[in-house]
């Protein structure tokens, strides 16, 4: 929802020196009141606002911490987003965003956070994110889709937050199958993605991406394969502006794909994926089968020969990489 804050922002930045209350108020069809309390409220989400008699206001900066306005600034998408959400602290974005989903909330509302408390990984793990270190957000989704029809959301969105960052940063990250974005041997970032549906359809699905980009410490069990932006560029890149780049490489991908996996995107994921041609180890009964992973199905399962020449497709939870 775009607010007066937001226009009295856009119209600061616009301008690039002072305005004053008086023209903002014109320009926007408002009250000098509602203009007062629209810096304040800008002041309070950590933008710097001079003002100065007979001059007005001047904006001098936006806050580099995670903030409404500032990711706004920076996106450019017609659907993702439009709903976001900007929290200061949560146990799990997906597990918040879960509830708004439940509530009815709209396709493509967003939630993130400055500060990820009980953050959930796949197969049961945590995903720690402290305060202003990384990137910790969520995508609800309401496809029309049977519920077997969803598996190439996860891919879609690991090839786009891929993409994002080659792009960005200029990192060579690479997809670690099923969905983890990796730099050499180090996880970079992680997916969760979770579904709500009823027997035959979707209600919703929530994407939940944790990128690591300030972070320098790892708990210890982790610290060998854990590695961040920071770390990988000495650099600090502006959270806010990440976030936009990848919310916006997010629905690039989903609007071209239409949520599938053509062959096109196969061949895109596959370019980018690190797991192909490389050794994966899965149960089969008692036994651990060993064999060469050579591609991806349209389902996004992984495509492994065995030494005898045969072919099996496997789901994520079957395979360790
Ligand atoms: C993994 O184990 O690799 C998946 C990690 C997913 C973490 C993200 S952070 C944002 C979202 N909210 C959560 O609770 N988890 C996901």
């Amino acid at each position: 929802m775009i607010v007066v804050k937001e226009q009295i922002l856009a119209l600061l930045t616009q301008c690039g020196g002072y305005l004053s209350g008086q023209a903002l108020a014109k320009e926007l069809g408002v009250s000098r009141q509602a203009v007062w309390k629209g810096i304040n409220a800008l002041r309070s989400s950590g933008c710097v606002i001079e003002s100065a008699p007979n001059k007005g206001y001047r904006l001098v900066s936006l806050p580099e911490y995670l903030n409404e306005t500032a990711i706004r600034k920076h996106l450019g998408t017609s659907v993702i987003g439009n709903n976001l959400i900007v929290l200061d602290s949560v146990g799990s974005t997906n597990d918040y965003l879960k509830r708004l989903g439940s509530d009815g909330c709209e396709n493509g509302t967003v939630v993130t956070t400055r500060e990820q408390k009980s953050g959930k990984g796949r197969l049961g793990r945590v995903w720690q994110s402290k305060r202003d270190e990384n990137l910790a957000f969520s995508i609800l989704l309401r496809p029309k889709l049977a519920p077997k029809d969803v598996t190439p959301i996860t891919p879609l969105a690991g090839l786009a937050v891929c993409k994002a960052l080659r792009k960005t940063t200029g990192l060579d990250c690479r997809i670690k199958w099923p969905n983890d974005i990796i730099i050499g041997k180090k996880k970079l970032v992680g997916i969760l993605t979770e579904m709500c549906a009823e027997f035959d359809a979707v209600e919703y699905v929530i994407t939940g991406i944790g990128v690591n980009v300030d972070q320098i410490e790892f708990p210890e069990e982790i610290a060998y394969k854990a590695t961040s932006i920071l770390l990988e560029t000495g650099r600090h890149y502006d959270k806010n502006r990440l976030l936009a780049a990848l919310l916006g490489q997010i629905e690039r991908e989903f609007t071209r794909y239409n949520l599938e996996l053509p062959p096109e995107a196969l061949e895109e994921y596959v370019s980018l994926c690190a797991t192909i041609g490389r050794s994966v180890t899965f149960k089969k009964g008692e036994r651990t089968v060993s064999g060469a992973a050579v591609g991806v199905t349209a389902a996004g399962e992984l495509r492994v020969m065995l030494s005898d020449g045969t072919v099996r497709t496997l789901n994520a939870g079957e395979v360790t990489v």
